[in-house]
């Protein structure tokens, strides 16, 4: 059975086929800006645009596609839309079934399959979403997560005000590389959850004062720590002795290598996808579909709407 996933949660517009369990196509167009940062509007303008360029690169002809999945959220309204809209209008056409899949559960879906993992707590970090995932007493459960922003969110807002434009993440790990002076900032971890507000709002009193590199350098060390903080405890409190990466940020080599450390002190494994299974993609969308079609799930096209507030520990 081959399906075509569509991913528009944000600023990737992402399609992705399976045909069983192989991967076959994973492309993906995304919203980049060297002012300010991610405007709904212009996002959506961008994915609107990149649509039929990149239906036009997908080489799996339409007429072969058994299924259509796609992101029914969570995400920015104006960006759900644009894939449900493809969604419905191919499932229409080709008359094949239509599904909506939790974008969350498919990064740790996704990460599965591509890494062999077997029962994984997901440390989820990108742009809008920061969580820690597991499958646990027949649900998907939420072991810690955000107070407020995304850890993303949080790296590229501090990075506009560093000048460095949207995304900022990988611009603030290069800037990080040339210093090492640790200075001082506030570690927010309160039970299993992380917050990042008031450490924003810290490093901006501290903009005149410190040097760029060494701010950089500090962010990544705090940040970094209380994510493995809460990941280490739900491993812990679930008894699991895997770790999965998932989510834009975890591309950044130094969380990866203190997952790597927190791991291998407690024999644990850590498991990191490919770069493009970690950021948005169509892959993991098609796949959660295909999972979740298999297991008997249907739905009406007719019937579909857009979950932007859909938490993980209601799919
Ligand atoms: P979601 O819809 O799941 O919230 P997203 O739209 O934020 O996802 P992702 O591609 O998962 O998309 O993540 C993008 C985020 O990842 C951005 O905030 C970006 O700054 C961050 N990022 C990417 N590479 C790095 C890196 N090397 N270091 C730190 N952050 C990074
Ligand atoms: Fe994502």
């Amino acid at each position: 059975m081959i399906c075509l996933g569509i991913e528009s949660t944000a600023h990737t517009l992402g399609l992705g086929v399976i045909d069983g369990k192989k991967v076959v196509e994973n492309i993906s167009a995304t919203f980049t800006t060297t002012t300010g940062g991610m405007i709904p509007s212009k996002v959506s303008d961008f994915l609107v645009e990149n649509l039929p360029i990149l239906l036009a690169k997908l080489k799996t002809p339409l007429n072969k596609v058994d299924l259509i999945a796609f992101s029914q959220g969570p995400g920015i309204g104006h960006s759900l839309r644009i894939g449900q809209f493809l969604a419905s209008a191919l499932s229409f056409k080709l008359k094949i079934p239509i599904i909506g899949v939790n974008h969350c559960v498919a990064h740790l879906e996704i990460g599965k399959l591509v890494t062999k993992a077997k029962d994984p707590v997901l440390l989820y970090t990108s742009g809008a979403n920061t969580q820690v995932i597991a499958f646990e007493g027949g649900q998907y459960r939420i072991f810690g997560e955000t107070l407020d922003m995304g850890v993303g969110n949080f790296l590229d807002a501090f990075s506009r005000e560093l000048g460095l434009g949207f995304p900022g993440g990988p611009k603030l790990e290069k800037l990080a590389l040339k210093s090492k002076n640790y200075i001082k900032l506030p570690y927010v971890v309160k039970g299993m959850d992380v917050s990042f507000g008031g450490l924003l709002t810290n490093l901006k009193s501290k903009l005149k004062s410190e040097k760029k590199e060494d701010l950089a350098f500090s962010v990544q060390e705090t940040v970094f720590a209380m994510l493995m903080e809460v990941s280490e405890r739900a491993m812990a409190h679930c008894g699991k002795s895997e770790l999965l990466l998932g989510g834009g940020v975890a591309c950044n080599s130094r969380l990866q290598q203190m997952a790597g450390i927190m791991c291998k002190e407690r024999k644990a494994k850590l498991f990191v996808p490919e770069k493009q299974f970690l950021v948005d993609n169509g892959a993991m969308i098609a796949w959660l579909g295909l999972v979740q079609y298999n297991a008997g799930k249907r739905m009406k096209a007719s019937n579909i709407d857009i979950r932007p507030d859909w938490r993980t520990d209601q799919a």
